[in-house]
């Protein structure tokens, strides 16, 4: 398995360029099956997660071509399977937005019910209700959700989410692009990236109004068309940039990103005593503050709160605050996990249920860690890069999954990063 060696105490300084949205590119992908026309992806990220849902909908029976390596045409014509199986389910939950699109275009989908990760249960139960009011028939057979349209299509209707879910209102979104009439969500998340699922829909003919609000109107259609849609880009990977710039005491130029995507983590940086200049629409200047950085506490909440995503980078940033920091997390009952690992590299913080309370400022120092889940590894690779000596990261498979060309991207503005490769024949190898 692959390891990261990191060798801290380098001042980050240069340019980044951020990557197209992991979290919309997925649901971006699964809405192609919607449609029996050529759709036409660009700006999608070459990670782990991406190359699973290519996968996925090569085995549902797709095309995909990949004129340019974050260009996607997929062509869902000859669909000769509605089942994404269980090999595939549990390397990557995402795969049950299969279920939306397939239930909407086919009447059927066979999705195996993702398990508990790292971070917790991560229940679909809101997902399956919404489609049993959409008229669906939703049963579990050896571990599969078997749902069925069984008048062969789906009919709109009111649905309330007792809990905000993101990839809940996704597949809710498009089941109903294609059912008989008008469904209206309410309670709906209101992330980027569900925005950039509904302009998309909309572009293959869809009619979906209020995404980004919670409450989201859909008048289902016949049929969908083909479309071409350029992906946003990832906010959490900026939001992890601009704490990379801050945690070294450098300077970093962060170019297309989108700004407006996560003000609620720039706000609080910026409370914090990070300087963040919006250089344009698309561009931010990141220095960490001359007086240094000031403990600010947080709570985890849907958009546009601070994101959970956002909340272990954030911890570890606050191991360089002056003060006591308070970071409560209230989406996932298990995302503490970096907790102890940071504790491993000298940082101060005890934690309780959800609540973890961050000991600043402390002097990290390099020690071999382990990475539990995307965003957890991520706050490691950000602690490393402040801490005195080496720091052996190791199973990094995870940070692939959704960050394009880490090691790449930080080793140019002046990061000590280095991937060892156990096996040669792993693509990043090449990094
Ligand atoms: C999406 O996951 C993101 N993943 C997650 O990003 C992100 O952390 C999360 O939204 C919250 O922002 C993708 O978009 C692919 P939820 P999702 O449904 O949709 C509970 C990353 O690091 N719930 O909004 O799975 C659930 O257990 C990943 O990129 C139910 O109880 O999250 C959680 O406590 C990690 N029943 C809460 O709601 C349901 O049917 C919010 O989950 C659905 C959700």
């Amino acid at each position: 398995m692959d390891k990261f060696l990191i060798r801290g105490g380098q001042s980050l300084k240069g340019t980044i360029e951020i990557s197209g949205a992991k979290n919309s590119a997925l649901p971006c992908l699964a809405a192609t099956l919607l449609s029996a026309e050529t759709v036409t992806l660009h700006n999608v990220p070459y990670v782990k997660d991406l190359i699973t849902q290519r996968r996925l909908l090569e085995d549902l029976g797709a095309t995909v071509l990949t004129p340019e390596l974050r260009t996607h045409k997929v062509t869902a014509k000859n669909i000769g399977t509605f089942e994404a199986p269980y090999e595939l389910v549990k390397t990557m939950r995402a795969s049950v937005l299969a279920l939306g699109p397939l239930l909407a275009r086919f009447g059927r989908a066979k999705v195996s019910l993702p398990g508990g990760c790292a971070i917790g249960t991560r229940p679909i139960d809101l997902h399956l209700k919404a489609f049993e009011q959409l008229g669906a028939t939703v049963s579990l057979e050896s571990g599969d959700v078997v749902a069925r349209a069984p008048k062969g299509r789906l009919t709109g209707a009111e649905i309330s989410f007792e809990k905000v879910t993101v990839t809940g209102t996704e597949n809710v979104m498009m089941a109903s692009a294609l059912a008989k009439g008008k469904t209206v969500i309410h309670n709906a998340a209101c992330e980027p990236e569900i925005e950039d699922l509904a302009e998309l829909i909309n572009k293959m003919g869809g009619r979906i109004k209020g995404a980004g609000t919670p409450t989201i109107e859909i008048e289902g259609v016949e049929a969908l068309s083909g479309a071409e849609h350029t992906i946003i880009p990832d906010r959490i990977e900026t939001g992890t940039f601009i704490v990379a710039a801050a945690i070294t005491g450098g300077e970093l130029e962060i170019r297309k990103c989108e700004p407006k995507h996560l003000q609620a983590v720039i706000e609080k940086l910026r409370d914090s005593g990070v300087e963040i200049e919006e250089l344009n629409q698309s561009s931010l200047l990141v220095k960490c503050g001359a007086k240094g950085l000031t403990a600010k506490d947080i709570t985890t909440e849907p958009h546009p709160h601070f994101p959970t995503d956002m909340q272990a980078q954030y911890m570890a940033l606050m191991t360089q605050a002056e003060g006591i920091s308070v970071v409560k997390e209230t989406i996932f009952e298990n995302r503490f996990m970096h907790a102890s690992e940071l504790v491993r590299m000298s940082a101060k913080i005890d934690f309780s249920g959800n609540t973890a309370r961050v000991h600043g400022k402390t002097r990290l120092t390099g020690a071999r860690v382990q990475a539990s889940d995307l965003r957890a590894s991520a706050s490691l690779v950000l602690a490393a890069l402040c801490a005195s000596g080496e720091t052996v990261i190791d199973r990094v498979y995870h940070i692939d999954r959704g960050y394009e060309n880490i090691v790449r991207k930080l080793g140019a503005v002046g990061a000590k990063i280095e991937r060892i490769s156990e096996s040669p024949t792993t693509a990043a190898a090449t990094e």
